[in-house]
């Protein structure tokens, strides 16, 4: 079993590999920087501490998860790593998780990686479903979360210019 150091710093090296495979050009465009783990940790133990105190409610109890703006998936991988669940209470978490990645090549590592998280905290083959689309282009008519549970990949979204 690896320490939780482990796999904060493998995060940490898939998204900073990203970054650094990115051109500059991209990189200033669609502001392709890392967060730290130290940060993304902070953020998450926060959201879950104030759903608790605040709505009395488990990070897997109900709640929807969107990652807008989800580069290769270093929130959620960190959300499925740290929240403290069980590993099947961890499956009902990755359903209602949903990552929006804009670049089709970090949107597949995004799905590549969360999938071996997947198998690690749950102990269960699955995924996390990642869409590669425009956040700020979506159709507002769509249903992010109907539908496509089920679909083995990246799903692609038509989006409204
Ligand atoms: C600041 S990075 C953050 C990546 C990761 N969430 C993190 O915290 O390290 C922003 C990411 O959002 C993507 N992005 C930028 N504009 C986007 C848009 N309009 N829709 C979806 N993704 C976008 C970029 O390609 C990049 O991977």
């Amino acid at each position: 079993m690896r320490t939780d150091a482990e796999k904060s710093a493998e995060q940490q090296r898939i998204s900073l590999e990203y970054q650094t495979s990115t051109n500059r050009r991209r990189q200033q465009h669609h502001g392709v920087v890392v967060t730290p783990t130290e940060v993304t940790d902070f953020i998450i133990q926060s959201l879950i501490h104030q759903l608790k105190t605040e709505r009395g409610r488990d990070p897997d109890q109900g709640i929807e998860w969107l990652d807008p703006f989800g580069g290769t998936g270093i929130f959620t991988a960190r959300l499925l790593q740290i929240a403290p669940l069980s590993p099947d209470r961890k499956r009902e978490l990755a359903e209602n998780c949903i990552v929006i990645e804009i670049d089709p090549d970090a949107a597949q590592v995004c799905f590549e990686n969360l999938i071996r998280v997947h198998r690690e905290e749950t102990g269960h083959e699955g995924f996390v479903r990642v869409l590669c689309a425009d956040t700020f282009a979506l159709d507002p008519q769509y249903d992010l979360w109907a539908d496509h549970y089920g679909h083995p990949g990246v799903i692609h979204l038509p989006t409204k210019h």
